[in-house]
């Protein structure tokens, strides 16, 4: 099928810009870094000479001294920059403005940001058709390697080529819906392909999509899709993890009962693994057994056979929205964070190309699911921009045993596997011979996101899983900033266990003392704060633009503020200790929960562990430490005794636990995070006052922990 978009470009020259960069990227990727010399920049200071041509970014970050002259680059002239990372996409009509961002509250103009502002593009067309037509041979080039939860149930490759062709046609299927450029849509879908599909077929005609999580609850779902207005929803009948088979359309039924989802009209039901002879007896019966509402439910797969596979990616001003993405603030509402396509665009492709070293032909893999921002920007349009293979894999780390990930990357011979601490931590307490009896020869990088990562878990990880010879990518960023911000870029420099090293281009950071408010100056601990914008930034919360500047400008005016605490050291590496609400005070001394924790995983026998605060009348706050031991370790008087030891010995003899609860599982949400704020509820004890727990992946836990905390007796 000839593609329309190509002759439009190619015709109106002075319209499109297609970008040189780009397309040396695929052909030869030395040549554009050696070929230009103009204007070449010499850093005095190093002994080998780092040459950078000023006229655009360099294929890849080879030193720390390469690195430090690109930093200095980028903050003194952010236009330029980043003007040559946009070069990385096709644009229809490239911005003349590039930065105009206003982080000030008190000033007249308020919190602003804008970037690129005047350029025109469309995210999909830059994820998908681009790289066909700069070279029809990627048509072949497998985007999507799909893994399902069962190993041995069929998967399928899915090229650039049927990727681009079922874009097109879902984006019919929308439009035949009455789907407009502005829309919002809401998405509940497992991970699997035809999620990756619906993204990129909203992106494509100009909706906004709103990924809910496949585990949150019928509540959740009902909540967001009101808080954005959606009148559709995506779907799948169910999605299928750890070998059981959940409902997804049963709770969108439930959610649409609920009468502030009475504007949702269409429901867009996708079958899962459509046309798959093999299915599961329970999923057999929750498909025969789906409630259907007639012009209100349809089946995707007939939908799409009544459309064609002609269609025009929408123009998209750079600051129209992309997509919006709820994250549950400390109180209250979720809040919907709004990000916007040229910045947004931009910023992940630029930061999955340098800080994963990405090579055209690698084979990449992240293990989040597409309902968090990492799989938004480094499942999908980080590495589909960067014309990427990607591993889509719906299942969990521990099913059919805890071999998993380390079979799926021998078995797709991934080169750069992105995944969270508490995933390395729970395998990390079994056996090593579950990891040591596979290959993983074809490991380049191995990357970790989420949540600090403690020195056991990171050595762990680099040692038996990477045998020393991958750099381990510690990546600080956040739903907000929707890219990474403080992180190693592979094979850059040298690394540190736990510590996420420097800032990426463009991201100054800015420590602050939480008492005085004022700033610090390194090396030093403080409350991270970020100084000026980047193009990944989110723009607003949806509909709430006074709460999103309440939320984070007021706090440090003129600076975005994190919410982490950090230290910043005398190598100018960054260390992220943890969120700062997370912060006892216990007679006097501040304790960073998470540095206790690290304290206590530092023992032989201990997997995991959470520490919160309660309050006490005489040191203000009491430290309760739940534990989880490993496989077969006996709770006993002696180990609790050295772990009280342990901690007062790794911080200090101020630092000392009061409780130490042995719990054999600790509440996560399904992303995996431990949720501190039950945990805290627990202990408090205001166990009336737990909120919602819906969106654990075992509630059941919490009452067990009840059961055993001696505070709620
Ligand atoms: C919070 C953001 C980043 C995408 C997934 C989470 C914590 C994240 C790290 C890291 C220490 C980390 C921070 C941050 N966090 N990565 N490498 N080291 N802490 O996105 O749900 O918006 O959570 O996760 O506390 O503020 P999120």
């Amino acid at each position: 099928l000839t593609s329309p978009p190509l002759q439009i470009n190619r015709t109106s020259h002075h319209e499109i810009h297609t970008s040189a960069a780009s397309s040396a990227i695929w052909a030869s990727p030395l040549n554009n870094y050696q070929r230009k010399s103009v204007n070449t920049i010499r850093s005095r200071s190093l002994s080998t000479e780092t040459t950078w041509n000023e006229s655009s970014l360099p294929e890849k970050i080879k030193s720390l001294d390469e690195y430090k002259v690109l930093y200095d680059f980028s903050i003194k002239d952010p236009n330029r920059f980043w003007k040559m990372a946009a070069e990385r996409l096709d644009w229809y009509r490239f911005p003349t403005k590039i930065k105009n961002t206003e982080f000030d509250y008190r000033c007249e103009r308020g919190v602003d940001i804008k970037w690129y502002e005047d350029g025109i593009l469309n995210a999909c067309y830059n994820c998908v058709d681009r790289h066909i037509e700069h070279d029809h041979s990627t048509a072949q080039q497998v985007a999507l390697i799909f893994e399902p939860d069962t190993p041995t149930e069929s998967r399928h490759h899915v090229t650039y080529g049927e990727l681009l062709r079922d874009v097109k046609k879902f984006a019919n299927v929308l439009k035949k819906h009455g789907v407009k450029k502005g829309d919002r849509v809401t998405v509940y879908m497992p991970m699997v392909v035809e999620t990756c599909i619906a993204l990129l077929a909203c992106a494509r005609i100009g909706a906004i999509h709103s990924v809910v999580f496949g585990g949150f609850s019928a509540n959740n779902v009902a909540e967001r899709v009101s808080d954005c207005d959606s009148k559709i929803i995506i779907t799948s009948d169910f999605g299928v993890r750890g070998g059981k088979c959940s409902p997804l359309k049963a709770k969108i039924d439930q959610a649409l009962k609920m009468k502030q989802c009475s504007a949702v009209n269409t429901v867009l039901v996708f079958q899962r693994n459509h046309g798959m002879p093999e299915m599961k007896d329970d999923c057999a019966d929750l498909r025969s057994s789906l409630e259907w509402k007639d012009g209100r439910d349809f089946w995707v797969h007939e939908e799409m056979e009544k459309v064609n596979e002609i269609c025009e990616p929408e123009r998209m001003n750079a600051e129209d929205p992309l997509f919006i993405l709820y994250t549950s603030g400390s109180t209250g509402k979720p809040k919907g964070i709004v990000h916007t396509t040229g910045g947004y665009l931009t910023y992940t492709n630029l930061t999955f190309k340098y800080v994963f070293d990405y090579n055209p032909g690698d084979v990449y893999m992240c293990t989040a699911d597409v309902g968090w921002i990492t799989g938004h920007s480094y499942a999908i349009y980080g590495p589909m921009s960067n014309r990427a293979t990607t591993v889509i894999f719906e299942g969990v780390p521990t099913y059919p045993d805890v071999s998993r990930y380390w079979n799926i990357i021998d078995k797709h011979q991934v080169n750069i596997f992105y995944t969270a601490p508490t995933a390395i931590r729970s395998l990390m307490a079994h056996d090593d011979k579950y990891v040591t009896h596979t290959s993983r020869q074809s490991l380049k990088v191995l990357g970790s996101v989420g949540e600090p990562i403690n020195p056991e878990a990171w050595e762990w990880y680099h040692t038996v899983v990477g045998e020393k010879r991958c750099p381990i990518i510690d990546s600080w960023w956040q739903t907000e900033t929707g890219g990474m911000m403080i992180t190693p870029i592979a094979h850059a420099w040298e690394l540190e266990p736990g510590v996420a090293t420097l800032p990426f281009f463009g991201v100054q950071t800015k420590l602050f003392d939480k008492a005085t408010k004022k700033p610090l100056n390194p090396p030093n601990s403080g409350e991270l704060c970020i100084s000026d914008s980047w193009p990944g930034q989110a723009r607003t919360l949806y509909g709430a633009h006074e709460r999103f500047v309440d939320v984070y400008f007021k706090q440090y005016p003129n600076y975005y503020f994190t919410g982490d605490g950090c230290e910043i050291k005398e190598n100018g590496y960054h260390h992220i200790t943890g969120r700062v609400d997370d912060v006892l005070v216990i007679s006097g001394h501040n304790i960073g929960t998470a540095e206790v924790e690290a304290a206590l995983d530092h023992h032989d026998h201990v997997s995991e562990s959470a520490v919160v605060g309660y309050p006490d009348p005489k040191k203000n706050q009491g430290m309760y430490c739940f534990v989880t031991l490993k496989d077969d370790v006996e709770e006993t008087e002696e180990l609790r005794k050295q772990l009280i030891k342990l901690v007062r010995d790794m911080i200090g003899a101020h630092v000392t636990p009061d409780f130490i609860h042995f719990a054999p599982n600790l509440p996560k949400t399904r992303s995996g995070k431990i949720m501190r704020r039950i945990l805290r509820k627990i202990v408090e004890p205001d166990i009336s006052n737990l909120g919602d727990t819906s969106t654990l992946t075992d509630p059941s836990v919490v009452d067990d922990l009840i059961k055993k905390c001696p505070r709620t007796k």
